[in-house]
């Protein structure tokens, strides 16, 4: 059984952040950033995370001619929650009224789109029908803009779908190492406890010590690497599972953390880059929110055409990738 996109949703926050803008906060030029990256543009929100979800979900529930009492799960990612607990997915829940939904949060980072599709995958085979998946991140919470290597590449965003039963396949294959989990993290700053000196967990985890808590690590070469190789085996992978061949595919939305990257995989995988959606020059990377808003930007132009095969593959801290298949 397959799986079918009944209605898409995005939210950009209203303040553009340009290249130009990076080089009154850091050592860094346009021509570097667009040369290295990609990447031109990025929204910043001044909302919270939570309020961004609730547009995208509020706007994937009418394109799907829904209402929030049709859903019966709520599926979110993201990792800059507004709330340690609860869920971003039952903060959602409460504030549109989905009142017959079950919600909760997954976590696997940039490529938790995919990881959502397929659990969305496996639920609809356990009965459910209209399952709402939402993918927020306001990465600006966890940003160092004192660190040139990293902040340029992060923006906010948050898409949504709503998926049920389709015809054809949904095939996917998901992989983590979390050997590399040292190459790109954000630890949690300490609380105070009045009866013990706590452990920091980066001494025991032998985590590099560059950063302080809150804010976002990366060993860009490391994670760019992984990426390359992540991106071509989880996209083949799930072909195979579907016996298809990647020229097979009439779309591929990639999660959009460097153009290089999506041109690297593009020519592993022996196909144009045209083939693969790109926004990367408007939004920059926003986590799981990267294929969401390309899938709505999309569906808004009209290109979701039924019949249509569509890939998607994500990377990202863990380190995870995931890639699926499936017919529109
Ligand atoms: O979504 C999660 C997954 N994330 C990713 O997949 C990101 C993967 N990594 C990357 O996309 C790339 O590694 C980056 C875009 C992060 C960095 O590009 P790079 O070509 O790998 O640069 P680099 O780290 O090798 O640095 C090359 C030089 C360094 O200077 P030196 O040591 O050669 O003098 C950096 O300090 O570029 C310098 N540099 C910058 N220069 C100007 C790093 N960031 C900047 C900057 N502006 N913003």
């Amino acid at each position: 059984m397959g799986l079918k996109i009944l209605g898409t949703g995005y939210y950009l926050p209203e303040t553009v952040v340009t290249n130009e803008d990076f080089t009154r906060i850091v050592d860094t030029s346009d021509e570097w950033i667009v040369k290295r990256t990609g990447m031109r543009e990025r929204r910043i929100a001044s909302e919270p995370t939570h309020v961004m979800a609730e547009e995208a979900a509020r706007r994937a529930i009418e394109n799907a001619g829904m209402s929030p009492e049709d859903i019966d799960l709520i599926l979110c990612t993201t990792v800059t929650s507004d709330y340690i607990t609860p869920s971003l997915a039952c903060i959602i829940q409460g504030n549109i009224g989905a009142k017959n939904a079950v919600a909760f949060d997954i976590n696997a980072a940039c490529a938790a789109f995919v990881y959502a599709l397929d659990m969305a995958h496996m639920y609809l085979q356990n009965g459910y029908k209209h399952i709402l998946i939402v993918s927020a991140e306001g990465l600006s919470k966890i940003t160092d803009y004192t660190d040139r290597s990293t902040c340029v590449l992060f923006g906010d965003a948050a898409g949504a779908c709503i998926v049920g039963w389709g015809d054809g396949e949904f095939k996917s294959v998901l992989g983590s190492d979390g050997t590399g989990a040292h190459t790109l993290f954000a630890r949690r700053p300490l609380n105070d406890v009045p009866f013990v000196t706590q452990v920091d967990p980066q001494s025991v985890d032998h985590f590099p010590d560059v950063n302080r808590p809150g804010v976002l690590y990366m060993d860009g070469r490391e994670v760019y690497k992984f990426a390359v190789g992540a991106m071509s085996k989880a996209l083949l992978g799930a072909c195979e599972k579907a016996g298809l061949q990647p020229k097979d595919l009439d779309l591929i939305i990639p999660h959009q953390a460097n153009l290089r990257i999506i041109q690297s995989a593009a020519k592993e995988l022996g196909l144009p880059l045209e083939r693969f959606y790109v926004n990367i020059d408007r939004y920059g990377n926003t986590s799981s929110a990267c294929i969401p808003v390309a899938l709505a930007e999309l569906n808004a132009q009209g290109a979701l055409v039924p019949g249509k095969k569509v890939g998607m593959v994500g990377f990202g801290a863990g380190l995870v990738y995931g890639g699926c298949v499936f017919t529109l």
